[in-house]
């Protein structure tokens, strides 16, 4: 098929196009701009987009990436918004981060709100109770949670590394207050020995979570009411029923999952753990991978040699935020750096931007 010809900066010009005749003009600009552009794409991208990636990775390492590379002058963050943010805090100054599409937002992130969240820990300073509470982020929350976390002694933790983070925070405070994966947190919380009932739910549209004073003081975490809209969905009953129809079958999921999800699953862990499992796994070993679709199909695709299906076939756990990232908009967004202009630069603020490094430097240095 001919490559196309767009001559408009127009996004709109970009979006008319169909996905398969870009590549070519992908790989050229792609070319063209060298070294002073550093793709990152995070495993839930589309195979179209994840295959001009530098570096794929979960969130962790992309993080990892974004401080590594001095030389390129913009970061193509193929990703979600709040990685985007991530990297923005951790270049250095001369680097500019690029989102292809704003609007690639992530749910969970949007779950807990900066104005919620300085309410909730104003709550438990009235209540006496604040000086107890480290706070914790996962790392899907936006720059201003991270920047809280930071400049209340507390850090950013990712799936990679939570239990790190927990024993890091333990080590500081008796207590944690964890947002906004409830999942996540309870997860990590239960992996590291801490009792279901020592873990309460902190809602932010009651009055103190919903919990009572002494409900709030016995706990040893808190985990804000958030939850990821993708691995919710993956239920007990979908590991029984694989497991009757797959006699043999290992059961690997995300942390995200519920805890009565990862109780019966036998491996848990980030996107990149699933991966390593994966490749490291003998051959024949037969999979049912609880995490976002376009991993699990690329992960089948790209090892032919193990058994690998998702956890469930009858569900679509497709992200749609990460799926706003398209081959249109990274051709859109390439071509304009080609002609000098930044399009859907991501920023965060200077002030916000100080105490979400301290979190997110803490985070870097914890041995995992
Ligand atoms: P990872 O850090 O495991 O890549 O997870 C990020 C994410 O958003 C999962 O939903
Ligand atoms: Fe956010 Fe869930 Fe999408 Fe991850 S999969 S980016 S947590 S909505």
């Amino acid at each position: 098929m001919a490559t196309p010809v767009i001559a408009d900066c127009d996004l709109d010009n970009y979006l008319r196009f169909p996905d398969e005749t870009l590549r070519p003009r992908l790989r050229e600009v792609r070319q063209r701009l060298g070294e002073t552009v550093l793709i990152l794409g995070h495993h839930y991208q589309r195979n179209e987009v994840i295959e001009f990636a530098d570096f794929r990775g979960d969130s962790f390492k992309l993080s990892q990436q974004s401080a590594q590379h001095p030389a390129a002058q913009y970061i193509i963050f193929c990703g979600v918004h709040f990685m985007a943010e991530s990297a923005d805090i951790l270049c250095a100054p001369h680097q500019q981060v690029v989102l292809p599409d704003l609007n690639a937002g992530c749910s969970m992130a949007d779950m807990a709100q900066n104005w919620q969240v300085q309410q909730a820990w104003q709550e438990l300073r009235d209540a006496g109770l604040a000086d107890e509470f480290l706070p914790l982020t996962y790392m899907n929350s936006t720059a201003a949670i991270k920047a809280f976390c930071g400049q209340n002694g507390g850090l950013v933790c990712t799936s990679s590394n939570a239990p790190a983070a927990f024993r890091w925070a333990f080590e500081r405070k008796p207590k944690i207050f964890f947002l906004p994966d409830q999942h996540l947190g309870r997860n990590t919380g239960s992996r590291l020995g801490i009792a279901l009932d020592e873990m309460r739910v902190w809602d932010p549209r009651r009055e103190l979570g919903g919990l009572t004073p002494d409900q709030v003081r016995t706990a040893r975490v808190l985990l804000w009411k958030g939850h990821c809209s993708v691995h919710q969905r993956f239920q007990p009953e979908h590991v029984e029923r694989c497991r009757a129809e797959r006699p043999g079958v290992k059961v690997l999921v995300h942390p995200e999952c519920n805890w009565e999800v990862v109780q019966k699953a036998d491996l848990v862990g980030s996107t990149e753990f699933i991966i390593r499992q994966v490749c490291t796994a003998p051959a024949g070993t037969e999979w049912a991978i609880g995490t976002e679709l376009h991993l699990v199909h690329r992960l089948a695709q790209e090892h032919p040699e193990q058994k690998i299906a998702p956890l469930d076939n009858n569900m679509c756990p497709v992200c749609t935020t990460m799926f706003r990232i398209s081959p249109q908009h990274l051709l859109w967004v390439l071509e304009n750096l080609e002609r000098g202009t930044v399009v859907n630069r991501v920023r965060v603020a200077e002030d916000v931007k100080h105490w979400a490094r301290v979190a997110l430097d803490r985070m870097l240095a914890v041995p995992a």
